[in-house]
């Protein structure tokens, strides 16, 4: 017998959300069928095992060109934890994020802004015991986008966790704090209040590294099993 993982909580954002005008398109019609979680959802592909090192987590340097990307280095860590506050090591973490000006290499972003010859904009990396991660970057741009007149998105990173079974996959994105641009984004106000606060990064100086790098710290929680947790009993 297997445990299952909690449903989807009402801190997510609804499948249509009509001032994000693609959700109008691409969200079901029909109510949702709940299904049981069997093994299918229940597993994932276990603990991360690929070859995966700590240049993987710069995207400062892992266009191997031998230059580094332009525009404000940033450290970005924290931890992966479930909803009973248990680390989720091994989880492979993705993302991906605009450049400093803006503009992500993707034929269909057609921002005038430039490109930056060293820097792709993607980066990976695999939580530790404790569920930390952490990469190095460049402070993204905002960028214009064409949801509605004089659009633009505040600045921010794609997160996608696979976590330890499919049923506990997430895919997000993460914001830098004090942007004025977050009251006017239709997907970052998708969210609820206040849930959508906890998408933004704090600035934490103790992970800024002095003439080197500004510091944030985002946490992030995953699913957790329905199973009641029960304290430990001390021997
Ligand atoms: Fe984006």
């Amino acid at each position: 017998m297997h445990e299952s993982y909690l449903p989807r909580d009402d801190d997510h954002p609804p499948f249509l959300y009509a001032d994000y005008r693609s959700t109008v398109k691409r969200s079901p019609e029909m109510s949702p069928v709940a299904i049981v979680q069997t093994l299918s959802e229940v597993t994932g592909p276990g603990p991360a095992v690929s070859e995966l090192t700590t240049e993987d987590a710069d995207l400062t340097t892992n266009a191997g060109t031998g230059g580094e990307a332009i525009g404000e280095r940033i450290i970005v860590t924290g931890r992966v934890i479930d909803e009973n506050e248990e680390p989720v090591p091994d989880t492979i973490i993705e993302v991906w994020q605009a450049n400093s000006a803006g503009r992500y290499i993707h034929q269909r972003d057609d921002h005038p802004a430039p490109l930056d010859p060293n820097f792709i904009g993607v980066g990976i990396t695999k939580t530790g015991p404790d569920g930390e991660y952490r990469f190095t970057s460049i402070r993204p741009g905002a960028y214009p986008w064409k949801n509605h007149p004089n659009a633009w998105r505040p600045p921010h990173i794609h997160f996608s966790l696979m976590g330890p079974a499919l049923a506990t996959r997430l895919i997000t994105q993460m914001y830098f704090p004090g942007d004025p641009l977050h009251a006017l984004d239709p997907i970052f106000n998708s969210v609820p209040a206040p849930a959508r606060e906890r998408l933004v990064a704090e600035y934490d100086h103790d992970v800024t590294i002095e003439n080197w790098a500004l510091g944030y710290r985002w946490d992030i929680v995953l699913r957790g099993k329905s199973a009641t947790p029960f304290e430990e009993v001390a021997p």
